[in-house]
């Protein structure tokens, strides 16, 4: 959260600098300029929403000549000084979007990003077919609700639709909307919006299977449909549109599918599978996604070893594959993933522990091999934050020291059997929030006054073999 309220500041300071930098655009036409004044009239600003950032209509104005062209988060066309684009997003606006918008009145938009306000769970209004020149059109994360209306369907030109209702993002702020837009008919909705090339649909209910007519929409270069309650089969097909950098299909707990052996030739960065019903082996041919930045397949059915290919995954960052089933030696092919800072391996049945590949992981923030069986673990290193080594068969005493993960927020030790005295060195962790040695035979005194940050969720079975 933090870094993206750092980039939202900075984009705020580069927007007031753009206010007062004088740029020479056309006068617009009066009618456009009084539908953009009705739409400011028709909406609060609430600066108090958590989805605000910065009310950029609040400067607009019909004095000075009201030179809409000139407006925060208006654009307008170089020759014709018509409106083309509108981007309201992170506006603080607070209402409902209705039919008889003026919004629907600005016939030159071909760019409209209302992401981030809040629309009260009111319904998309019917009336964007109107807007036929938009190539990009985003409302997500705005609290809209009920069924996406079909004349969305009729915009042929769209190149960008993003509808993400903002599942991650109420998580991450405490909200929960219960609200959940509807899409009854995918396959008709999609068919005609064949130039896409980015499409974020994830957390509308659909309630269908896949849609299989995306597999011939080649332009696509990012298919985001996660938590749709897809279900039935995923057509492999997918898997080789040959643009494709991004595919998220998460949380669409009925969808089922397998990844193929195939060549790949696509340029795929991102991969999201978690929480689906995908089974079968993780493919040698996974080696040729060279460009793979994320892999994130956990609480799926796979199995097997994972193929020694997966060394040649350079430039992954963030690799899942907990509760799953796979098994096998951890390999040291982990050694060549340099660039991974989260590594989440948990409930399977991969043994080792931490090896020599450890050493290399130098970016590692996060390293979860809970619920394996873990010969292993010394885990020395510097950049460390959440370290989970819970049911890992761990056993004997402590044998190493926690002196250099200085940056540890979250130690996870329990249910193994751990015996002996607990190192003092665990104090010394500043940052540390989240300790839990439960279901261990551990034994020493224990430091409180020095950990300052500690939460403790099961507080009083930790201390249970401390005298305090
Ligand atoms: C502003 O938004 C907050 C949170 O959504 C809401 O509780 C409050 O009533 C709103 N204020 C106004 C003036 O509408
Ligand atoms: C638009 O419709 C709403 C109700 O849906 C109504 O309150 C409002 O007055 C209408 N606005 C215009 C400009 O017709
Ligand atoms: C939609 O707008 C939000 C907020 O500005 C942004 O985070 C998101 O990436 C946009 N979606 C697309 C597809 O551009
Ligand atoms: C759409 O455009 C038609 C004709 O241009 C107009 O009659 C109609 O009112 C518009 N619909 C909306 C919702 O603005
Ligand atoms: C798609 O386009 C065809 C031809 O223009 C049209 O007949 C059909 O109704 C459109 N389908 C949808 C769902 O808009
Ligand atoms: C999704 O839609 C289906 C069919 O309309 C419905 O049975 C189901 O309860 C909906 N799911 C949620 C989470 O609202
Ligand atoms: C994909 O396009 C081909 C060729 O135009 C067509 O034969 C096929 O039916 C299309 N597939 C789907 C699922 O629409
Ligand atoms: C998934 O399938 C199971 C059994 O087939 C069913 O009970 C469950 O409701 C389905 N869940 C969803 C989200 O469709
Ligand atoms: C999940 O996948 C397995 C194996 O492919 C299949 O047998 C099962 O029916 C699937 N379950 C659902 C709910 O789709
Ligand atoms: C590590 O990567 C290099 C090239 O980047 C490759 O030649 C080597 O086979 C890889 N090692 C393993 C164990 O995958
Ligand atoms: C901690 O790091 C220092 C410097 O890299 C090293 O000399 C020392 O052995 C490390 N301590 C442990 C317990 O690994
Ligand atoms: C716990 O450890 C102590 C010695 O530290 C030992 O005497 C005792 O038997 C152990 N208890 C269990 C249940 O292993």
């Amino acid at each position: 959260m933090a870094p993206s309220l750092f980039f939202m500041f900075c984009t705020w300071i580069v927007l007031l600098v753009m206010i007062h930098t004088p740029l020479a655009k056309p006068l617009c036409h009066p009618d456009e300029s009084s539908a953009l004044m009705e739409f400011k009239r028709s909406f609060k600003i609430n600066i108090t929403t958590l989805l605000c950032v910065y009310p950029k209509f609040e400067s607009w104005t019909l004095d000075e000549h009201g030179d809409c062209c000139s407006w925060d988060g208006v654009e307008c066309d170089e020759a014709t000084s018509h409106v083309t684009g509108l981007d309201l997003s992170h506006g603080c606006l607070f209402g409902t979007l209705s039919s008889n918008t003026s919004l629907f009145r600005l016939l030159h938009l071909e760019s409209l990003n209302l992401a981030w306000n809040d629309f009260h769970s009111s319904s998309i209004p019917y009336g964007f077919g109107n807007l036929s020149r938009l190539h990009y059109l985003n409302l997500s994360s705005s609290h809209l609700s009920g069924k996406v209306p079909s004349d969305i369907s009729w915009l042929s030109r769209l190149v960008s639709l993003d509808l993400n209702l903002g599942w991650d993002l109420e998580d991450s702020l405490g909200l929960y909307w219960q609200n959940i837009l509807k899409m009854p008919n995918i396959d008709n909705f999609i068919q005609n919006l064949t130039m896409l090339q980015e499409l974020d649909l994830s957390s509308i209910n659909m309630s269908s299977p896949f849609p299989h007519v995306l597999a011939n929409f080649s332009s696509l270069k990012s298919l985001k449909l996660g938590y749709c309650e897809l279900h039935g089969e995923f057509p492999v097909s997918n898997f080789q549109l040959p643009n494709l950098k991004a595919l998220d299909i998460s949380q669409n707990y009925n969808l089922s599918g397998f990844i193929p052996d195939l060549h790949w030739g696509n340029p795929l960065k991102s991969l999201s599978l978690f929480e689906t019903n995908f089974s079968g082996q993780v493919p040698i041919s996974i080696g040729n996604l060279v460009f793979l930045n994320e892999l994130s397949i956990d609480d799926c059915n796979f199995s097997g070893l994972l193929p020694t290919s997966m060394g040649n995954l350079s430039q992954l960052a963030r690799l899942g594959l907990s509760s799953n089933n796979f098994h096998g030696q951890i390999h040291a092919f982990f050694a060549n993933l340099t660039h991974l800072s989260y590594l989440d391996l948990g409930y399977n049945n991969f043994s080792g522990g931490i090896g020599h590949w450890f050493v290399n992981l130098v970016k590692l923030t996060y390293l979860n091999l809970a619920g394996n069986s873990s010969s292993n673990c010394n885990p020395n290193s510097s950049s460390l934050y959440f370290l989970h080594l819970a049911d890992c068969q761990l056993s004997g005493p402590i044998t190493y020291s926690f002196e250099n993960l200085t940056r540890l927020v979250s130690l996870q030790l329990y249910y193994n059997n751990l015996q002996g005295k607990i190192p003092s060195s665990i104090w010394e962790l500043k940052d540390l929030e989240w300790l839990d040695l439960y279901g261990n035979n551990l034994t020493g005194t224990v430091d409180l006054h020095k950990l300052k940050k500690l939460r403790m969720p099961r507080s009083m079975p930790l201390f249970q073999n401390f005298p305090i």
